[in-house]
């Protein structure tokens, strides 16, 4: 069988304030007229058998409406009591499957156009899959971003991975030229990722299938998962494994991770930043920017961020120092 394991735990903290804890980026109906995470769902249909969504209980109900208006009721959902991140998450998918399973993991939050290419693409991460490897799809990096993974690749041989270098670091991996863009979806066996996992974050791997066994009616117990080590798959596998292969792939594709994709968005759809790159997102009251350059003015009913484009990285940091205070 082949499983379409759908990331759907982040609030998209860098996207405050137009994403919040009660409606997450990936739930905001924006994109011609669907939400992220409907486009997800339809995007891999044809390639999966069955859906497993992993959320959170703040957000579950908003898949399940999300999936209702699109027809789609063949899923299953495990539930977390708190975020863990994704390595964490993904076990929880691997220990619903057989290990002879294929997990098609995708995040929920991506926007990907050029869907026959896509599709070529993920038909051979699928057959690398069955073949026991960890598959990660490579795509060529633009700018030095510092978000993102990187990997070092030979054609579909990975020389290495590095999870979010810094600067320096991401420009020369850039100025080598055979680093690709981690894209943050994932294939493999259950078996596969099981195995690796445990070999390399044993804790991890035993509490997270502790908080999995004791859950009730696909809920998580929030004591059990806080025992669970919160370790991205990209540091806890991806980093270390070696059985690890990558599709090089060229489909159009953005991590609507900050609101500097966002701002690249909105010139696609054709919104025009002013002459200093200045930007307004969110409103349609009339704004003029002066004296200010590589500015975006975002706006929601109740709150307003004023944001230089270089630290939209950054704005995580408000959303966690606002979580705090409430
Ligand atoms: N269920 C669940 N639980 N989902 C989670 C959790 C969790 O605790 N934490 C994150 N997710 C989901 C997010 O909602 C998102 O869809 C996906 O997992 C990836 O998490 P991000 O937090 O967005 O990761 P990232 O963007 O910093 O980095 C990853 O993606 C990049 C590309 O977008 C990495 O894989 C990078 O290597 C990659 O370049
Ligand atoms: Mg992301």
């Amino acid at each position: 069988k082949i499983i379409n394991v759908i990331l759907s735990g982040g609030v998209g903290s860098r996207l405050w304030p137009l994403s919040r804890k009660s409606s997450p980026k990936q739930y905001l109906p924006i994109f011609e007229g669907q939400t992220l995470f409907q486009k997800t769902v339809l995007r891999n249909k044809s390639f999966s058998d069955t859906i497993v969504v992993v959320g959170s209980k703040d957000n579950y109900e908003l898949s399940r409406k999300d999936l209702r208006e699109i027809g789609e009721t063949h899923y299953s959902e495990i539930i977390e009591a708190c975020p863990r991140n994704t390595a964490a998450a993904i076990a929880f998918a691997a220990f619903q499957s057989d290990p002879n399973d294929v997990l098609f993991v995708t995040p929920s939050d991506h926007l990907i156009e050029g869907v026959d290419q896509y599709g070529v693409n993920v038909q051979r991460a699928i057959a690398l899959a069955k073949e026991g490897f960890v598959v990660t799809f490579g795509l060529q990096p633009t700018k030095p971003e510092t978000g993102f993974g990187y990997i070092e690749a030979d054609g579909e041989e990975v020389k290495g991975f590095r999870e979010k270098p810094n600067l320096d670091t991401a420009e020369k991996f850039l100025a080598k030229g055979n680093f690709l863009w981690n894209s943050g979806m994932f294939c493999f066996q259950a078996g596969t990722f099981l195995a690796e996992l445990k070999s390399f974050e044993p804790l991890l791997y035993q509490n997270s299938k502790a908080a999995f066994d004791s859950r009730k009616d696909g809920f998580l117990d929030f004591e059990q998962s806080m025992q669970i080590p919160s370790i991205s798959v990209d540091y806890a596998v991806m980093e270390k494994t070696k059985k690890i292969k990558v599709v090089p792939s060229n489909f159009h594709w953005s991590d609507m991770g900050s609101f500097v994709s966002i701002y690249d968005y909105l010139i696609k759809q054709g919104q025009e930043p002013d002459e200093f790159g200045n930007m307004v997102i969110g409103t349609k009251i009339h704004t003029e920017f002066l004296g200010l350059k590589d500015t975006l003015l975002i706006q929601t009913s109740d709150a307003i961020l004023v944001l230089q484009k270089e630290k939209a990285q950054d704005v995580k940091k408000i959303y966690e120092r606002l979580e705090k205070e409430h």
